[in-house]
């Protein structure tokens, strides 16, 4: 198996970049919508050999260095007594809601078998994998600013409210989603996945002061449970943040455009970041694009180690042979060269 993206995760330089994609199968790529036009998202989640197989399709058309698995980050809600639909153009629906205190009885503890399917595709992809794969969850915050909104939001106001009117309840629901996301996570490693993601999305919208009172100390108990495997904290808008993140114990920050991947090595002197590239960039010219690309490939290398990934997810609007394109001009770079 080819090992730069795991030597990356532990500090370790080769002689090129990895890089891989959040996002990286999904609605731009003509290949994933051949499947898509046949079965609806859930049931392509929830079928192992279709997850296995759109998960196998970036690996083999980019050539990534590593594959992440297809599924959702509300998926294990549906071992929790909570149920989710993905709507057409509106995103996802999640039901019931939990608000205030006197909803917590909605949420059960994580039953395992009831997502067993995700499990399997694990089980089906070591096989066949030339690379690692990524398993991942969300953090016990951004799950619950689903299932508080009920889908997705601008303002986060039912997560406020909640918060900073029933805190002792809402530090309940952090601990109870910390407790199934590592037994979640727990089970991915088990089935087999070789890096874990934690997807912490919405961790920016608070105040440095909140993030510490009611999200770091969760991740930082799930980050510590989490054994055998690296693990990347990605989170996004989160410069402000960057005080916080320094000891939040991931071996690998994941960072966004919006900070200088030089400012990220000297803030995280030590540790190795995967970023930062913004998605749309792959919308304009080649031009514009190997020049962002080749700044943060010199920059990155003065981290401990560098993944080369964007800030957050592929558009729908990316062409995939740009890329692709992007996967070869990060693998033949050389930094004597620059
Ligand atoms: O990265 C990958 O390729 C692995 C699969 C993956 C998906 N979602 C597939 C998906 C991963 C890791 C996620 C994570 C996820 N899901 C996050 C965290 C990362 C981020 O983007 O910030 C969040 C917030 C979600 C929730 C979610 N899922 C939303 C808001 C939506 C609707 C928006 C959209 O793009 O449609 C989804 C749907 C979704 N998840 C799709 C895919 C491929 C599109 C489904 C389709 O084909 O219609």
């Amino acid at each position: 198996m080819k090992d730069v993206f795991l030597k990356a995760c532990k500090g370790i330089r080769s002689e090129y970049t990895p890089v891989w994609f959040m996002r990286q199968a999904g609605r731009y790529m003509p290949e994933y919508q051949k499947i898509r036009q046949k079965y609806d998202f859930l049931t392509m989640c929830r079928t192992p050999e279709i997850a296995a197989e759109v998960t196998l399709q970036p690996v083999k058309i980019l050539e990534v260095d590593a594959a992440i698995l297809f599924s959702d980050i509300l998926i294990p809600l549906e071992a929790m007594g909570i149920e989710i639909e993905f709507l057409e153009d509106k995103g996802p629906k999640v039901s019931p809601t939990i608000r205030k205190s006197a909803d917590l009885v909605f949420l059960r503890e994580i039953d395992l078998e009831k997502v067993n399917y995700v499990f399997s595709a694990i089980k089906l992809l070591v096989k066949e994998l030339s690379v690692p794969l990524i398993g991942f969850a969300a953090s016990p915050f951004t799950l619950a600013t689903y299932i508080i909104e009920g889908g997705s939001t601008k303002e986060f106001v039912n997560t406020k409210r909640f918060m900073f009117s029933e805190s002792d309840s809402f530090h309940k629901l952090m601990s109870l989603f910390t407790e199934a996301t590592f037994k979640y996570l727990a089970q991915q490693i088990k089935a087999g996945v070789h890096a874990v993601q934690i997807f912490d999305t919405w961790a920016g919208i608070l105040s440095p002061f909140d993030y510490e009172i009611f999200v770091k100390p969760y991740v930082k108990e799930l980050i510590k449970g989490i054994k055998n495997v690296p693990i990347i904290y990605f989170c996004s808008n989160t410069s402000g943040l960057a005080n916080h993140l320094k000891d939040i114990n991931a071996d690998v920050l994941s960072i966004d455009w919006r900070i200088d991947i030089k400012d990220a090595t000297l803030l995280f002197n030590n540790q190795p970041l995967q970023g930062n590239l913004d998605p749309l960039t792959l919308l304009g010219t080649e031009e514009e694009l190997f020049k962002r690309a080749k700044k943060i490939l010199v920059d990155g290398n003065l981290a401990k180690a560098h993944i080369f990934n964007l800030g957050h997810g592929v558009n729908i609007n990316t062409s995939v042979d740009r890329l692709k394109k992007l996967v070869d001009f990060v693998h033949e770079f050389k930094i004597m060269e620059a």
